[in-house]
C-alpha cells in the first residue's frame, strides 16, 4: 500500500503481471546496500531479461564461429542466427529491405557513420545541419566535427519553457542552406516526445532529409520508418532490453547506396587489389570487420521478448507510472520539474531549490534507489534552463508503483536531511 503519495493521488494499477515480468529480469531482485534495488536509471540503460542473457551464453556455448566466412557447420549456424536478426529488425521497424539495416555499436556510432559518410559527401561550405536544442551530445558533436571540416554550420531549434521544441522557429530555420535535419524523437533529459512526423514532412517539402535519433523511443515503443518516412533512424540495443555494444542504423536504401563506406576492412569489400578496391553490397558495405555476432543474436532475443508483451498495456503502464511519479514529487516543496511537455515518455527530470542534484542522487543511492544526476549528455539543455544538472528518474514497464513510492519517500527524506545540512 502506498504511503508516499498524497491521498489525492491515486495509485495506478496494471493488467501486466508485474511479478512474472520482474522474475524475468534477474537483476531486479538484487539488493543495494542491503535494501531492495529500485532501478530508475532506465534511460541510461535498460535491464535485461534472462532470455537475453541466456542467448549470449547459448551462442558462445553452441554456435560460436565467425559469420559469412566459413563453409563449416558452426559458421553456417552462426551466420543463420545472425542474419535472422537483421530480418527481424527489418520487420520490427517496417523497413523496406534488410539492406537498410546496418549493425553499429549503438546510436552514437550510427550518427557518426552518417555524419562521416553522408556528411563528407554532401556538406559544402555555407551549408547548414539543423539539430534541436535537446539533442544528446551524440547528435551534436559528430555534426560539429564534420561541419568544421566541410565549412558548414550546425544550427539548432530552440526549446520552449515547457521543454517542447519551438516549431515556429523550426519552420523559420528550415531555410535553403539546410542540408539535413537531425532530431531526437524522445529527449533523454526532458522526456519530451517530439512531433517528428510533422517535422519530417516539413523538411521533405523542401527536399531536406531527416535523421531521427530513436535511442529513447525504441526503449518504450516501436518506430515505423515507412509511416514516419525518416531517411535515417538510429537506436541502441542496450536501452531496449538488449546487450551493450550493438545498435542499428536504418537508412533508406537509395541514400545508403550513394554513400561512401565509413570504415575499411574485411566484409565490406567485394574485391581488393593494389590497383583498387570495390565494395560489397548493402548493408555489408558499412560493416567492416567481424561483427558483434553474439550481441546481435541476443538483440534478437530482446525483440522476441518485446513480442511476448502486450505493447498497448505496456505503454499505458509506463504512462501511468510517469504520471504517478510526476504528481507525487510535484507535491514536495521546492521541487521543480524540468520538462513539462504535453507528450512525454519515460523520463522525470527535476531539481530541488537550494540543493545539489548530485547530493540528492547520492542519498537516494544509499536507499537502494538508482537515479541519474547531472547533464545527461545534454549540456545545451541545462544551459537553456540555466541549471547545472537535474536528478533524473526514468521508468520502464517492469517498475512498480511501490518503487515509485519508495523513490518519493526517499526523496522527501533526502530533502529534509540535506536542508538541515
Ligand atoms: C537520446 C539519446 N541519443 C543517443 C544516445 C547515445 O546512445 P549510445 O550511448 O547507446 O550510443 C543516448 C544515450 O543515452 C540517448 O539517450
Amino acid at each position: 500500500m502506498s504511503t508516499a503519495a498524497s491521498p489525492a493521488i491515486s495509485v495506478p494499477s496494471t493488467q501486466l503481471d508485474l511479478g512474472k515480468i520482474r522474475a524475468d529480469f534477474p537483476i531486479l531482485s538484487e539488493r543495494a546496500y542491503g535494501k531492495p534495488l529500485v532501478y530508475l536509471d532506465n534511460a541510461a540503460s535498460s535491464q535485461k531479461p534472462k532470455a537475453v542473457i541466456d542467448a549470449l551464453v547459448r551462442y558462445y556455448s553452441t554456435s560460436n564461429a565467425n559469420v559469412h566466412r566459413g563453409v563449416h557447420f558452426l559458421s553456417q549456424k552462426a551466420s543463420q542466427e545472425f542474419d535472422e536478426v537483421r530480418l527481424k529488425l527489418r520487420d520490427y521497424i517496417h523497413a523496406a529491405s534488410e539492406r537498410e539495416i546496418v549493425f553499429v555499436r549503438g546510436a552514437t556510432e550510427g550518427i557518426n557513420l552518417v555524419a562521416s559518410s553522408w556528411g563528407r559527401a554532401n556538406l559544402h561550405p555555407g551549408d547548414e545541419v539543423l539539430v534541436s536544442g535537446m539533442e544528446h551530445h551524440s547528435n551534436i558533436v559528430p555534426w560539429q566535427l564534420v561541419c568544421a571540416e566541410r565549412g558548414a554550420t550546425v544550427r539548432h531549434i530552440p526549446i520552449l519553457d515547457n521543454g517542447e521544441l519551438d516549431l515556429d522557429a523550426y519552420h523559420q530555420l528550415l531555410g535553403p542552406k539546410v542540408r539535413l535535419v537531425a532530431v531526437v524523437h524522445t529527449s533523454n533529459s526532458l522526456g519530451t516526445v517530439n512531433p517528428v512526423k510533422t517535422m519530417i514532412d516539413s523538411a521533405h517539402a523542401k527536399n531536406i532529409p531527416v535523421l531521427v535519433d530513436g535511442a529513447q523511443t525504441l526503449a518504450h515503443g516501436t518506430v515505423d520508418v515507412s509511416e514516419l518516412d525518416c531517411d535515417f533512424l538510429v537506436f541502441s540495443g542496450h536501452k531496449m532490453l538488449g546487450p551493450t555494444g550493438i545498435g542499428v542504423l536504418y537508412g533508406k536504401e537509395a541514400l545508403l547506396e550513394a554513400m561512401p563506406p565509413y570504415q575499411g576492412g574485411g566484409e565490406m569489400i567485394h574485391s581488393v587489389s593494389f590497383d583498387g578496391t570495390t565494395f560489397n553490397e548493402l548493408p555489408y558495405k558499412f560493416e567492416a570487420g567481424t561483427p558483434n555476432i553474439a550481441d546481435v543474436i541476443a538483440l534478437g532475443s530482446a525483440l522476441d521478448y518485446w513480442a511476448s508483451l502486450d505493447r498497448t498495456v505496456v505503454a499505458e503502464w509506463e504512462e501511468q507510472l510517469l504520471a504517478y511519479a510526476t504528481a507525487s514529487i510535484a507535491t514536495i516543496p521546492g521541487v521543480r520539474i524540468i520538462g513539462t511537455a504535453k507528450r512525454k515518455s519515460g523520463v522525470l527530470s527535476f531539481i530541488v531549490e537550494g540543493l545539489n542534484a548530485l547530493d540528492i542522487g547520492m542519498f537516494l543511492d544509499t536507499q537502494g534507489i538508482a537515479v541519474r544526476t547531472g547533464h545527461h549528455c545534454t549540456e545545451p539543455v541545462m544551459d537553456r534552463f540555466g541549471i547545472p544538472g537535474t536528478v533524473r528518474a526514468s521508468f520502464m514497464f517492469y517498475n512498480t508503483a511501490e518503487e515509485v513510492d519508495r523513490f518519493v519517500e526517499a526523496l522527501r527524506k533526502a530533502i529534509h536531511l540535506l536542508r538541515k545540512g
